[in-house]
């Protein structure tokens, strides 16, 4: 397969999401270029629409409007969020200020994942929350006067830092937080910067916001998102010959661990063109077949290729040599039980793989991947598992690609659009 051309992915779904939460919360009207149109977005734009913001329709190619009320109003039905984690947790710090009740729901996915987590520090700072005794959703927060707060994360969550942030953003409160391992995407403290807050790391690792800056309604710009452009970037990496450019990625250093772990087996990424949109680096990236080997990704790398370790694990399955992932038991609550799915597709698919506790080992084979993939609707492991659709005599049936739609609208077209000379279809797919 030859892959060519220069190609756009959509973009950057944190970025969406929080460019979203900040222009409710700034009085008037703002506007952001290349949000992301998914389901996931749509969630987080019908959560801020039922609680008074007015969000245009999300299309893409067209500039998002979004104009925020003096206050936000008691929503007259329940937040659905959809599959979004996004959506609900930085929801439930937003929803934390607000003196007002409301109950947030989601799917039978998000339903089961860890809400405890959010709950627990938002209560410290005042809220009052009632969450299911077994943890997940349907939650409901009273919001009010919330007070400053000092907290220690219990793992590295960019949807659980994000949420304390934000509910001491509307708060108008001081919060402190720190991470246990290596640094979540940190898009939520740049954003904040970009308006004037103080938002400071010490040597420690305790991540402090000060209320010392001013929303402004203003015009934001979203990069693609490096996480939908990494199956591409595996794709390419798997090809025989050509090479791929992918324009405008966001780049940002906590978001590109895979680029560092994929160089490390072998592949071949360069970033060109560099440049910065609102406080964010951005760049093309250019990406050449290569052949890879195995390597070991190390726990503090994980919180920066959280959504990468799918695709990673596809692609270890083509390297040679056993890959391990050490401390990746985030990835049991994400979307669906990640890291079983993986490894129990891989075997569908003839790839030697375990997942035990909190490590997951893949080794690498020749043997044309051919089986059956069950994603449980997990849009990150429908694309990853895509992506080992395209090796030479690959047979693999996906149960639901259309789950992808959750991140990457159009992503079948997208794949097929990188073998220009002669693709029709993809085999298998
Ligand atoms: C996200 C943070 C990550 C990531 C998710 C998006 C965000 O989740 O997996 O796709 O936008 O904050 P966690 O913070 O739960 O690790």
């Amino acid at each position: 397969m030859i892959v060519g051309g220069r190609h756009r992915v959509p973009g950057d779904k944190s970025l969406t999401h929080r460019a979203l939460f900040l222009s409710a919360l700034s009085q008037g009207e703002s506007s952001v270029e290349g949000a992301l149109t998914s389901l996931d977005a749509r969630s987080s734009a019908s959560f801020l629409r039922a609680l008074g913001v007015q969000v245009g329709p999300l299309r893409s190619e067209q500039r998002l409007r979004i104009r925020a009320p003096k206050t936000l109003v008691a929503p007259n039905r329940v937040l659905d969020c959809g599959n979004s984690g996004t959506t609900a947790r930085l929801g439930m710090g937003l929803l934390a200020a607000q003196p007002f009740a409301s109950t947030i729901d989601g799917d039978r996915s998000l339903r089961r994942r860890p809400m405890f987590r959010v709950a627990e520090p938002l209560r410290a700072m005042g809220a009052t929350i009632s969450t299911p005794e077994r943890d997940g959703l349907p939650v409901m927060v009273q919001g009010g006067r919330l007070r400053s707060i000092e907290w220690e994360l219990p793992v590295s969550s960019a949807q659980l830092k994000g949420a304390i942030l934000l509910a001491a953003l509307a708060g108008g409160v001081p919060v402190r937080v720190r991470e246990p391992g290596g640094r979540s995407r940190d898009h939520t403290e740049r954003m904040l910067r970009a308006h004037g807050y103080t938002v400071a790391e010490d040597p420690d690792g305790w991540i402090s916001f000060l209320p010392d800056g001013q929303l402004q309604p203003g015009a934001f710009r979203v990069p693609g998102d490096i996480s939908s452009a990494a199956f591409l970037v595996g794709a390419a990496t798997l090809a025989s010959e050509g090479e791929l450019r992918l324009v405008e990625v966001g780049v940002n250093p906590t978001r590109t661990g895979f680029l560092e772990v994929l160089r490390r087996m072998g592949g071949t990424v360069e970033s060109s063109a560099p440049t910065e949109w609102t406080g964010e680096p951005v760049a093309d990236l250019v990406v050449r077949p290569s052949r890879l080997e195995a390597t070991e990704v190390a726990a503090l790398e994980i919180p920066g290729l959280i959504d990468e370790v799918p695709l990673l694990a596809a692609l270890a399955s083509r390297a040679e040599g056993t890959t391990v992932f050490r401390e990746v038991g985030e990835l049991r609550v994400k979307e669906s039980d990640r890291l079983a799915l993986i490894a129990s597709n891989l075997n569908a698919l003839g790839v030697e793989a375990s997942a035990e506790a909190n490590t997951l080992w893949v080794t690498g084979t020749d043997r044309p991947p051919v089986g059956r993939v069950v994603t449980a609707g997990d849009h990150r492991i429908a694309m990853a598992f895509a992506i080992l659709g395209t090796l030479e005599r690959a047979s693999i049936e996906i149960d639901d690609l259309r789950c992808a739609d959750v991140s990457f609208p159009r992503f079948l077209s997208a794949l097929e659009g990188l073998y220009p000379d002669h693709h029709p279809g993809l085999r298998g797919l």
